[in-house]
Parts: structure tokens; sequence; C-alpha cells
């Protein structure tokens, strides 16, 4: 899991290159490295450490010249070191390689390359491609350079298998680069006079917002005032650019401390986002028709992490509103588990990135398995949306932050949404429901607007308790995975211990946790419920539980008489209220993270897409 870059144009490519870096550090921030062609000689530096490092070691050798790559790593193979740090080079050092994903085959191929005599410098899988390449250089004939090097690169491509996007560059074929996509992205922005190879759209953003994705198995064939697309038969091939809407600014901090607080107040915005795409037409999505969306009788979602939350919660959704029977798969695990087959079956993946190699593992085999798959996602051409029927895009725009905040209620928004219309369709939800809902739905961001305005007295309270060593989170129906969700979002960002439960769990055995000062997060909107869940306060205050309730105006005074503090969320209905509930979830992630002055937008060990097994 790794960003890759490639610049080629008539400007010095370093700044490009390290420009590119940053807006990549989302997918990986261990160790970075450069390349740049240099009167026919390739210059590397590389770094230890966040893009800043390479930056500030690539000041010192300035390398000058208009081809270049880049890479930001995220470790996989080798511990993060300089030596394993990309570019990696064939035993000529004429050649280099940038690559994010997996050689699955890379030990074979290692061997026997040794066999024949190269010779290699660090523990990576990628470095094989360079010396495969080198290789098949050695036998290629060819009228020139740029010829040879791509029927090399061709060639490579057939031998290594996994995920992998490449970029090459070679000392012999100036002003050129050579990508190869298979299973990881690749994205190429096309400038004036100057092209990029990238990992994704923000690496060259503030140059360019016509983009080219490329599908697996093709190449790319870059210079400065073209871009050449081959097929897998090697065949050259049109592509249409798209027009990237995301301008820089958006995708950028605009003014906040960090990505992961400008994303909490991006909600109102992208939740107004999402339901512009919550008119779609599900069926046409799908390319099925009206009567085919009638007839689905099961529908199994598949999502990791937050996503997966989300799709704890569009269970609720879909059995209540579409009345249709839905189980909810970690995707590691449906990818291994037996799944029956039967018709009519829907499944749904749920993704920010779209890159989530679990995600995209098990609705590759739910497609083996006959079923129908709609992606909801958030990225533009990811892998994801290319293997699905169709996709709901969450349109949330960017989201940086490597803690999931925007996103996460975009896809309850858009799971809602999706319930909403196949219940019309087979007529589980009657008109005037639909209608009722409907209008939830629409107050939901100006709802959102009002509700981040907690920040204030979520940050207050955070003074008192961000010391505690753990802290439990409990909800009931659809407000268990927002009590699942902010464990999940406290532990990411300030490495304490966080729990969630099912508050009616907690007698069964994790109430023994709970103990004088444990700060408990109680979710009890006023519904049918709250009885329930006044109850759950008073167990955890009798064992010296610090409890916080978060409710609804209606329920301020009983919970009052419960809880240590309350916070009131807006109401909005019973089902729609986990996307409000979660931002005092939020924020207190966030102010925990801070005031324990942790690396909030790239937690230790975490990346932002996981596009690795
Ligand atoms: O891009 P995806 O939505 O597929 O990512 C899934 C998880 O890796 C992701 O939600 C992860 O749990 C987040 N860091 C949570 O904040």
């Amino acid at each position: 899991m790794c960003g890759i870059i490639g610049y080629v144009g008539k400007n010095n490519s370093a700044p490009y290159i390290i420009d590119g870096l940053k807006k990549l550090e989302y997918r990986g921030y261990d160790s970075a490295g450069i390349s740049i062609l240099q009167d026919e000689k390739i210059v590397t530096v590389r770094a230890v450490g966040k893009v800043a490092e390479l930056e500030k070691a690539t000041l010192i050798v300035n390398p000058q010249g208009n081809t270049g790559i880049g890479h930001t790593r995220w470790a996989t193979h080798g511990k993060p070191s300089e030596e394993n740090s990309h570019p990696h080079w064939d035993c000529t050092g004429e050649l280099v390689v940038v690559h994010n994903g997996i050689i699955e085959n890379y030990l074979t191929l290692r061997e026997k390359l040794q066999k024949l005599g190269h010779t290699f410098q660090s523990e990576t899988d990628t470095e094989v491609i360079a010396h495969l390449i080198e290789e098949n250089l050695i036998h290629t004939r060819a009228v020139s350079n740029e010829e040879q090097l791509i029927k090399a690169v061709q060639k490579t491509n057939t031998q290594i298998a996994g995920a992998f996007a490449i970029g090459v560059m070679w000392a012999h074929t100036p002003g050129m680069l050579v990508g190869v996509k298979n299973q990881s992205p690749l994205v190429v922005g096309l400038g004036k006079e100057e092209n990029f190879l990238a990992s994704d759209v923000p690496a060259f953003l503030r140059h360019t917002n016509r983009a080219l994705f490329l599908e697996d198995g093709e190449m790319v064939i870059l210079h400065a005032g073209n871009v050449t697309v081959l097929d897998v038969k090697g065949q050259e091939k049109k592509v249409k650019p798209t027009k990237i809407s995301w301008d820089q600014k958006t995708a950028e901090k605009g003014g906040y401390a960090h990505f992961m607080i400008k994303e909490i107040y991006d909600q109102p915005q992208a939740l107004e986002d999402t339901l512009r795409t919550a008119q779609t037409d599900f069926a046409k999505l799908l390319g099925v028709d009206d009567a085919a969306l009638r007839q689905l009788r099961n529908i199994h979602i598949i999502a990791c992490g937050t996503a997966y939350h989300a799709g704890l919660v569009g269970k609720y959704y879909l059995e209540q509103l579409a009345g249709i029977p839905t189980s909810v798969d970690l995707a590691s695990e449906y990818k291994y588990r037996t799944v029956p087959s039967f018709e009519h079956t829907l499944a749904i993946a749920i993704s920010q990135s779209g890159e989530t190699a679990d995600t995209i593992g098990a609705i590759k085999k739910a497609k083996k398995l006959g079923f129908q798959t709609l992606a909801i996602c958030n990225v533009l051409g990811s892998t994801l949306t290319r293997i699905c029927d169709g996709t709901f895009f969450t349109h949330c725009g960017p989201e940086i932050s490597v803690a999931s905040t925007k996103a996460f209620t975009s896809q309850i928004t858009a799971m809602f949404a999706l319930a909403l219309c196949l219940g019309k369709a087979n007529g589980n939800t009657s008109e005037t429901d639909f209608n009722k809902y409907a209008k939830l739905l629409t107050g939901l961001p100006k709802d959102m607007a009002q509700t981040v305005k907690m920040e204030y007295d979520v940050r207050h309270l955070t003074r008192k308790i961000y010391k505690a060593d753990r802290f439990i989170f409990l909800g009931r129906h659809v407000n268990f995975p927002i009590a699942l969700e902010g464990a999940l979002k406290l532990k990411e960002v300030s490495y304490r211990s966080a729990e969630g439960f099912a508050a009616g769990e907690i007698k069964h055995g994790p109430i023994s946790i709970i103990d004088k000062g444990t700060p408990v997060f109680i979710l009890m909107p006023h519904d049918d419920l709250f009885e329930k869940m006044l109850s759950a306060c008073q167990e955890c205050r009798a064992r010296g539980a610090q409890v916080v309730s978060i409710t609804t105006q209606d329920g301020v005074k009983q919970a009052q008489d419960v809880a240590d503090q309350v916070f009131t969320v807006p109401a909005t209905g019973e089902l729609l209220q986990p996307i409000l509930n979660v931002v005092p979830l939020q924020f207190l992630a966030y102010w925990i993270a801070k005031r324990l002055d942790c690396d909030i937008d790239q937690p230790r060990n975490l990346a932002k897409s996981v596009t690795v097994e």
C-alpha cells in the first residue's frame, strides 16, 4: 500500500514529484523516494519517514531533470528502511521502478534472477520487477530504445503475478515513462506539455483536472506531449479523459489544523452531495429493470472497518424499509466462508476508497456466485466501481484523514436512500412512509449543520477525561453500530483502549470492566428504547462510571437524572438518528487525540486505503 507518481514535462520534475507525494501520503508514509533522470543518469534520493524528510534530502542533492518518478511507502515486504524504499533499480542502475501492490510470485522470480547473476539490494518484492525488466531488455530486439523498453515491460507484465501499479523510467529513454496497472490504482493526469502518472488524482490536481483512468492489464506510455494507452493485447486504445470536479482546495485542509476536523465539518455539504446522487434510479444503476429489483430476496453487505459499521446500520434499513433479509460481513471473513448461492441476491460492497483489497476480493467472490453487485463508494474510477454492476457514488469529496468521518455518514445516508427506493419498488414501504422519510432525508444536511456546533462542548469535556485508560460506548438497535464506530474512531487516532457494546449485552460480561471513573458514552435518543437506555445509565453509574448521555431534546430532563453529562443532538427520525449521533463521538476522538498530541491525520501503523490483504 503505497503512492506512486511520475512526471514528464518541460520543467524540473523534482518539485512536482515531492508535491505529488505529499498529496499521496495518506496511502502510506513510512519512507519515500524519488528518481530523476539527469543528463542521461538516474539520480535517486530516498529517506525513511514522511515525505518532509525526503524533501529535505532532495533539496541537498538538488537533482535536475524533466523526467522523474517518486514513491511514498507503507511497508509490506521488508521493514521501513532506506534500502527498502522505492525507487528500486536493476543491476546497471539505469532502470528504476516504483510500485504499489504486491508481487505474489516474487520469491520464485528472485531465485531465478539470482541464478542468472542479478544482485538484489533490498528485501522487497518490488525489486524483482526492475531486474526482470533488465533481463527482458537484454533479450528484446527493437528499432529504438523506446520500443525496446515498451516490449520489455510488456513481457514483464506477463511474468509477474499479483496486484500492482508500476512506474518505470530508463536512462536510455529520456522524456518517457511507462506505467502498468493490474488491480492497484493508476491514473494519468493530462497537462499542457506535461503529463503525470499517479496512484490518485490529488497528486496532480494542482496542475490538471483531466484524468485517464486505466483498466487492469493496461499499459501507458507518457511523453511530455502525448500519452498512449495499450490494452491487454498491446493494442493502442482510445480512452476518454474524465474531468475531475474536485479542485485542489477541496483536497486540502481549508484552514483547519487537521483533515480530520475539516472533514467532520464537511459533513453538512457531504450529505447534501450524497443526497443529490440519492435521486438516482437504482434499477438503472444496476443495469436491471424494476421487476428485477422487486424480485430481490437477499442482500449481502460486505465492507471493512468504518464502512462495515455503516453496513451494520444499513441492515436495519433494508430489513425495515425493504423487508429484504440482509447479512453484513466483514469482507475479510466473507471471502473465506461458505456463502450459499441463492437466486435474486444483491451483494453491496461499501468502501470509501474503492481500493480495499479485502472488499474487492469479497465482491469478486459474490460475482462468481452469480449475485448482482452494487458498490457504495466515494472514489471515481476506483477498482471496486469497475468490478461492480453498478455504483452509488457518495460524492462526499476527498477524504484524506485516515480516520473516516464524512465518508461514514455519507455511506449510511446512501444505505437509507437505497433501502427506501427498494422498499418503494417492492411495496414494503407505503407511499406515505416514503414521503415522510424522503422529507427527513432532505432535512438531514441542515440537521447536520446544527449538530457540528457541538464541538465546543465535547472539547470541553475531553479536558477532564482524556487521560482515562479505557472508554466504553453503548447503543442499541441502529445506534449499536455507532457505539462500535465511536470506539474504533477513538482507538485509531488516540491509541486509547475503547470498546463499543450493544447496551443490552453489558450485563452478560462487559460490565465487569467498568469501575470508578470509567467514561461511558451512552447513545440514547428519545425513542422506543429510551427507557431501556436509562437503565443502562443507572447500571453503569452504580459501578462508579462517568456517564455521558447523548440524547435528543425530549430526553434531556430524564437523562440529566442518570448521567454526569448530557449532550443534545438535533432530533431527526429514529432510523436516521445515528447519522447525527456519531458526530459528538467523532469530535471526542479528535480532541482526545489532540490533547494527547497524537498524529491525528496519519495515526501510527495505519494507512488510508488498505490495498493488501
Ligand atoms: O476505503 P474503505 O472504506 O474500504 O476502507 C475501509 C477501512 O479500512 C476504513 O474504514 C478504516 O477502518 C478507517 N481508517 C476507519 O476510520
